[in-house]
Order: structure tokens, then sequence, then C-alpha cells
């Protein structure tokens, strides 16, 4: 395994539309468990292949091993299946946007289905931070930031702060 190096906004390709993956290869494997390592040592609790320059429909999370209840996950074509009404809000950071949390409404409960590295089909609910995590990652899969969530002032904001 091999730390990668993590691209930060506004890098162009934070802002592209990933493609799908076809088929497990060796290739995607290696990415993948190249990415857990570069998220731990990134003290992240996710990270979208974009963010290393990996135009594919894969990330990777782990919400647990901060709080020593480790659970990686390595989420391969991943889509929403439901997504509840009821919102929540939670401050969000992004290991590409280094210091800027940004408070986030997004549904507070979701369904998601994804490939695993093994091929196999999986279905999983999330709520709390988790469900936060993972459409934050499914932004990232088509090309959206934090900064695209905010209001025009808001955004102004934060990307000062960013930039300074
Ligand atoms: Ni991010």
């Amino acid at each position: 395994m091999s730390e990668l190096e993590i691209l930060r906004w506004p890098d162009p390709r934070l802002m592209e539309t990933c493609s799908e993956i076809g088929e497990i290869t060796p290739e995607i494997e290696a990415l993948a468990a190249d990415m857990l390592a570069t998220m731990y040592a990134a003290s992240g609790r996710g990270l979208a292949a974009p963010q290393v320059g990996a135009m594919v429909r894969m990330f990777v999370m782990d919400t647990g091993w901060k709080e020593d209840k480790p659970d990686p996950l390595v989420c391969i074509n991943p889509m929403l299946m439901e997504v509840s009404e009821e919102r929540a809000t939670n401050a969000e950071g992004c290991l590409s946007i280094p210091g800027v949390s940004a408070d986030i409404s997004r549904p507070a409960q979701v369904q998601m289905v994804w490939t695993g590295l093994n091929g196999g089909r999986y279905v999983q609910s999330f709520t709390g931070f988790a469900a936060a995590c993972v459409q934050h990652e499914l932004d990232h899969l088509d090309g959206i930031v934090t900064f695209d969530h905010l209001d025009a002032d808001t955004r102004a904001q934060l990307e000062a702060e960013y930039v300074a």
C-alpha cells in the first residue's frame, strides 16, 4: 500500500463526473487499498477516487475508526436508493478543502446500494454522520464539493477563508 497525493480544491478534476467501474481489476483493488491508507494517514473518514486523481466511481469510508470501531467500506458504483424527507445539518470537512468546515443540510437517512471489492452487491441504510458522509463522497463522484451546497454569501466567505 502507498499513500497517494490528495488533490486540493479548486483542482479541476474535483469538478468532473466520474466513470462507472466495469470490472474490478487488480488496479482497482490496489487503488482501494491505497485510498484507505491515504484516508487514515490524512485522519479522514471518507475519500473518493477523484480526490486522488482517479476518475472512477469508487469511494472509501470508515466512520468508526476514530472511536476505535473500525468499519472500512469500499463502495464501487454506489447509488442512493432512498432518501428521507427529514433533513439534518452536519459540519462537513473535506480532505480536498483542508481547514474548512461547512454546515450542510442533507437528507437525514439514506439507503445506498454499491458493489464491494469482492464483486458482491450491498445495500445498507445510513443515519447520522454516516449518512452525511456517504452523500458527501457520492457528491465527489459527480464533481460536487461542499462549497456547491452553500448560498452565495456563505460560499464566498468560506472560499475567502480557504484561500487566506
Ligand atoms: Ni470531500
